[in-house]
C-alpha cells in the first residue's frame, strides 16, 4: 500500500474509536507529518455540547506530542452521503501546520471520495506568516 492509502486507512480505522454519543457521527482523522509518521484522532463529544472536539484537533494534538510540526497530508473519514469536510475552525487549525497545496483526503467508510487542497478549503487564509 502507498503512504496515501495508509493514511486513508488509518482515518477509517480510527472512526469506531470516536466518542460521539450525542451526534452519533463518528469521525476519524489521520495526519502524515514531515517525518512520514501517521498520527490519528477522533471526535470527542461532551454533555456540554460546545466542549466537544473534532477528530482533526485530536490528530493535531497527537502530531505535536509526537514531535511533528508539519502536516504533509491529512485524511478525514465520516459516514453519510455528504462529504465529511473539516469544519471551519479545523480548517484554521490545519492551516497552522500545513501549506496551501497540502492535500486533504475526504473519505467515507469505504475509502477516498474527494481530494481538496487546503487552499481550496480555506482560501486567502491568515497564518503564521502574517505575524513574522
Ligand atoms: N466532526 C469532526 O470531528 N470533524 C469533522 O470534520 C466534521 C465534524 C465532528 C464534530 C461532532 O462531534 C460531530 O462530528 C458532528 O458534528
Amino acid at each position: 500500500m502507498s503512504k496515501k492509502d495508509d493514511l486513508i486507512q488509518a482515518a477509517i480505522a480510527a472512526m469506531p474509536s470516536a466518542y460521539a454519543p450525542y451526534s452519533n457521527f463518528q469521525v476519524g482523522a489521520a495526519i502524515c507529518d514531515e517525518n512520514g509518521i501517521i498520527h490519528t484522532g477522533v471526535n470527542v463529544e461532551n454533555a456540554a455540547y460546545p466542549q466537544g472536539s473534532c477528530a482533526e484537533a485530536g490528530a493535531i494534538a497527537a502530531m505535536i506530542m509526537g514531535a511533528g510540526r508539519q502536516i504533509t497530508a491529512l485524511a478525514v473519514a465520516g459516514r453519510g452521503d455528504v462529504l465529511c469536510t473539516p469544519c471551519g475552525g479545523c480548517r484554521q487549525r490545519i492551516r497552522e501546520f500545513a501549506g496551501p497545496q497540502t492535500p486533504i483526503y475526504i473519505c467515507g467508510p469505504d475509502g477516498l471520495r474527494h481530494t481538496f487542497t487546503l487552499a481550496e478549503l480555506l482560501p486567502a487564509s491568515f497564518g503564521p506568516d502574517n505575524l513574522s
